[in-house]
Formats: structure tokens, sequence, C-alpha cells
């Protein structure tokens, strides 16, 4: 499974930076005379801009491999979120400095964020890199390949403020066939102050919502039964004819405002078989409107990421989330009586932002304690340079005791996960199975519209089929149970 939200259910000190993990291209081979390889770090909506890549590239020439020692063309798609991930792209491409030493003719490119934040800097500070690419400019790599092969470094970090990519059909890179992700919007209007987001991706815009059923239709024709909606703050989508249509050359279909209920519940008309996810949302712009349609649609995941960040409301206000401690704790109450106590809620939070003290820190535990989050992402602060907190504020917490922190709130969560796993023993979940088990070939597993992962014996199913499991044990991160004849509860 893709879906990093997915891939890792309770994180330890070091998995904490888990939104780092690397996903690597897979083979495809239709032919074409050059190799690709793309190797994807970050967030959910830089695997999905991969998959972007990677299309435009097999329009110019190139199928994908998983080799690099094959490949003529190296990708890094990068982030900048915290310090760890730039080092770790930065290690990465030393080591591909040796490739590069047998291979002269291999041609090395820096995509994604790290490549917007650094720009030209990057051919500077990284000598065997020859292509630096912003998230806007990837209708531009034909020309730049082309550049690079006529014996020059090519660079394009224009952000757009149209470019959504609506038009492009993604290849779907690390697919189990079943679930895929779906942008349906690019950059961010919020300026938290300690995130890079909005420097490295630029000024928010919504995807054309036909586009984006016709997207999520061809998925499902094609066997797939889960999409996950992706943008950093979905609750702020909105299309409007008159102000998008301008933008663009080919005019939508869609003569409407649309909001993002309105596009849950566009997607969610696709077919009943076909679940309907969505991250991330901002507990700000949350509505009960979303809420409602989710409650209206069985195929629509009860399950909200709604990231606090932190616990204290002077911290939220330094941190600029524009949202009080209460608000948030509003928001929480008003999913829990529409959507009931099993609706699944996840978060990230951060620990030890600029001078938080103990009693700030307490607070982040004791929203934990009231909210019972299912999972969260959990990191220590790390200072980015140009963000608003790096001008405005000290990072005057040590680091050991930033990692003590987190180190707290990990195991507030461990506690919590387990906790609400074990509300879900003895109840039936209707479950869609992704493929086997990775422990066992004997088992499969798939997720509950809690998200959770479940495992069960195989009695013949396929992968994107549904089956009511009862669950009969769990561990902090994984429901485990049997095929049942018995409708599902949840
Ligand atoms: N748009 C999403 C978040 C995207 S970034 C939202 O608003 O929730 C993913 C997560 O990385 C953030 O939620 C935050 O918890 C974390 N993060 C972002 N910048 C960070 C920083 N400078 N240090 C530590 N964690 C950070
Ligand atoms: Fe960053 Fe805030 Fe935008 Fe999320 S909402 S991407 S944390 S600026
Ligand atoms: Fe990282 Fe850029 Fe995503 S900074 S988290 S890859 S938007």
């Amino acid at each position: 499974m893709d879906n990093l939200i997915n891939d890792i259910n309770i994180l330890d000190g070091s998995e904490a930076e888990a939104c780092e993990t690397v996903k690597v291209s897979k083979k495809t081979n239709t032919g074409k005379d050059r190799k690709l390889y793309i190797e994807s770090y970050g967030c959910q909506m830089n695997f999905s801009d991969s998959e972007i890549v990677s299309s435009i590239m097999s329009e110019n020439g190139f199928d994908t491999t998983s080799d690099y020692e094959d490949a003529d063309v190296i990708f890094l798609n990068t982030c900048s979120i915290r310090e760890k991930a730039e080092q770790t792209v930065r290690m990465r491409l030393s080591q591909f400095n040796g490739v590069k030493r047998k291979k002269p003719e291999l041609m090395i490119g820096v995509l994604g964020c790290m490549a917007e934040r650094l720009k030209t800097k990057l051919l500077d500070e990284e000598k065997i890199v020859d292509l630096v690419v912003g998230p806007d400019a990837y209708r531009d790599l034909p020309n730049l390949v082309g550049e690079v092969d006529e014996g020059q470094k090519a660079v394009n970090t224009f952000l757009s403020r149209e470019e959504t990519y609506a038009d492009i059909t993604p290849v779907r890179l690390n697919s189990n066939g079943v679930t895929a992700f779906i942008s349906i919007m690019r950059g961010c209007d919020n300026m938290c102050s300690f995130c890079v987001v909005p420097f490295t991706r630029g000024r928010e815009r919504s995807r054309d919502p036909y586009s984006i059923v016709k997207e999520a239709q061809d998925l499902f024709d094609k066997g797939y039964r889960e999409v996950t909606l992706l943008g950093q703050n979905v609750d702020s989508y909105k299309w409007s004819p008159e102000v998008n249509n301008k933008a663009r050359l080919e005019k939508s279909e869609v003569s409407e405002i649309v909001n993002f209920a309105n596009l849950i519940e566009m997607v969610a008309q696709i077919h009943p078989d076909l679940r309907v996810r969505f991250s991330t949302s901002h507990p700000k712009d949350i509505t009960d409107e979303v809420l409602h349609t989710m409650k209206k649609y069985e195929n629509i995941c009860k399950c909200i990421h709604l990231p606090v960040q932190s616990g204290n409301t002077r911290v939220l206000e330094l941190m600029n989330r524009t949202y009080t401690r209460d608000w948030y704790i509003n928001r929480v109450d008003a999913i829990r009586s529409i959507l009931g106590e099993d609706c699944g809620i996840t978060s990230d939070m951060i620990t030890g932002f600029c001078t938080e003290t103990e009693e700030e820190h307490k607070d982040t535990l004791t929203l934990m304690d009231y909210v019972k989050y299912d999972f969260s992402y959990m990191f220590f602060y790390s200072e980015r340079p140009g963000t608003l907190a790096e001008k405005k504020y000290e990072d005057d917490i040590p680091l050991e005791v930033k990692k003590r922190r987190l180190s707290e709130v990990i195991a507030k969560q461990k506690e919590t996960s387990f906790e609400r796993n074990k509300r879900d023993i003895g109840k039936v979940h209707k479950v869609l199975i992704e493929g086997r088990s990775k422990k066992s070939a004997e088992q499969l597993q798939g997720r509950n519209t809690a998200n959770k992962v479940v495992i069960f014996d195989n009695e013949g199913q396929q992968k994107g089929q549904y089956v009511n499991v009862l669950v009969e044990d769990c561990s902090a991160g994984t429901l485990f149970g049997k095929i049942t004849e018995r409708k599902n509860d949840l």
C-alpha cells in the first residue's frame, strides 16, 4: 500500500520522520528508447506528482525502471518539510555520484520542493545535478531534458497560479490496482509559521471538478475501488467557472461553483463500490456540510485527518494556525456528533515549537486524551529557512527537550491507538481487500472505513473485493479477524 498515512501505524522516535519515506518507480517496458528511474520523498502529493512526471516523460520517449543502474535519467522528487528530509536527499545524491563517475552520460535531476526552495543554488552545491525543476514546471521537462542532452544545465522553478496538470493522466507507479491518489488542488495559502510548503508549492489553486470525476471514473473502470483526494487543505477546495475558466485553455464542463462538500458528493456518486477518502482537512475550514455529506454516502470513508499541531492556544497562535484549542475541540465534537464515535480521527503534532513551555506541551497531551486519535504523525520542530517562524522567533527549545516531548507524545498515541483498536473487537467491519498480508501468504489485508489495516485468513477472495470481517484481536497498529456472513456493524 502506498498511502503514507497508512504505511506506518505507530511511529517511534526514528520513524517519526516517516514522511520522508522513499518510493521508487517500477519497471514499465513499452519499448521506449530511454529509461527513467524516479525516487520520491515527502508527502502523498509528491508521490502523486511523480506519476504526472512519469506520464510526461513516457509521452517523450521514456519507460520507467526500478533499477537506477539501468537508467539514462535519474530524478529525485524531493521534500523540504524538515531538515532531515533534505539531508536524506543530499546523501542519496552523493551515492549517485559513484554511478555517474562510471557512466558520465547519466542525467541527474532534482525535482519537487527542494528544487523550488534552493533553485540554481542546488547546481552550485551539488555538482552532479544537471536539472532542477520545481513542482509547477513539469510540463517543461521534455525541453529541459533536451537542453541537458545538448550539454547545458537546465533549471525551471517558475511557480504558477494556474497549473493543476488537470489534463494529464498519471502513470500509476507503485499501484496495487485497488487504491489510488488524485490531486484535487495544488499549493497552499495558509501561512503556518513553521511551514515551508507555501514557498515551495506556491499559491493555492483548485483543479477542474470535471477532470477529477473523470479521473476517478477511469480508475473505477480499470478496477480501482478507492480514491484518495489530495490537497494541503482540501476544505478550501473551490471551483468557480468564471474565475477558473479564464485561466485555462479548455472550458470546463462544470458551470456552477463547486465546493469541497459538492466535490466529494460528485465523486461518491460515481459508484457505491468506489470508496472516497481525502487528506488533509484543516481545522479552521472543515464544515458541517462536509460532515453531513460524509454521513449521507456510505462509500465516503469515515476517517478524517485533522492535524492539530499543538493543543495549546498560545502556541497555535505563534504557529499561525488561526484556530484555538476550543475551536479545535468544537470541530472534534461536531465530527463525533454527526458521524459517531467510530469515525477515525488522525493528526499531526509538532513538539518543541519556539518558546513552548512544559505546561503548553502538556496541553497537547491532554488534548490527545480528549480526542482519542486513532493515529498520528508526530515530529519535533525543525526550523526551516525563509519561514515566518525562522524570521520572527528563536528556535529556543533544546534538541533533547524537543525529542523527550516527542517521545511522550508518541507514547500517548501508542496507548490511544491500542485503546481505539480494542473498541473494534467483536464488531464486523466492511473491508476492501488490497492484497496479501505482508507477513503471510495465506492471509489477506485490507482496510476498514476508518482506514485501519485488517488482516484475516484468505478464503479464496481477491484484491479489490469487499468482505465482512469479524475483528477478534488487535495490536496498536492492526486489527485481526475472520471473514463472516454477518452484516457489517461499521
Ligand atoms: N497541510 C497539512 C500539512 C502538510 S506538512 C496541514 O496543514 O496539516 C505535514 C506535517 O509536517 C505538518 O502537519 C506538520 O505536523 C509537519 N511539519 C511541517 N513543517 C514542520 C517543521 N518545520 N518541523 C516539524 N514538522 C513540520
Ligand atoms: Fe503548511 Fe499550514 Fe499549508 Fe499545511 S496548511 S501546508 S502546515 S502552511
Ligand atoms: Fe514535503 Fe513538499 Fe510535500 S515539502 S511534505 S514534498 S509539499
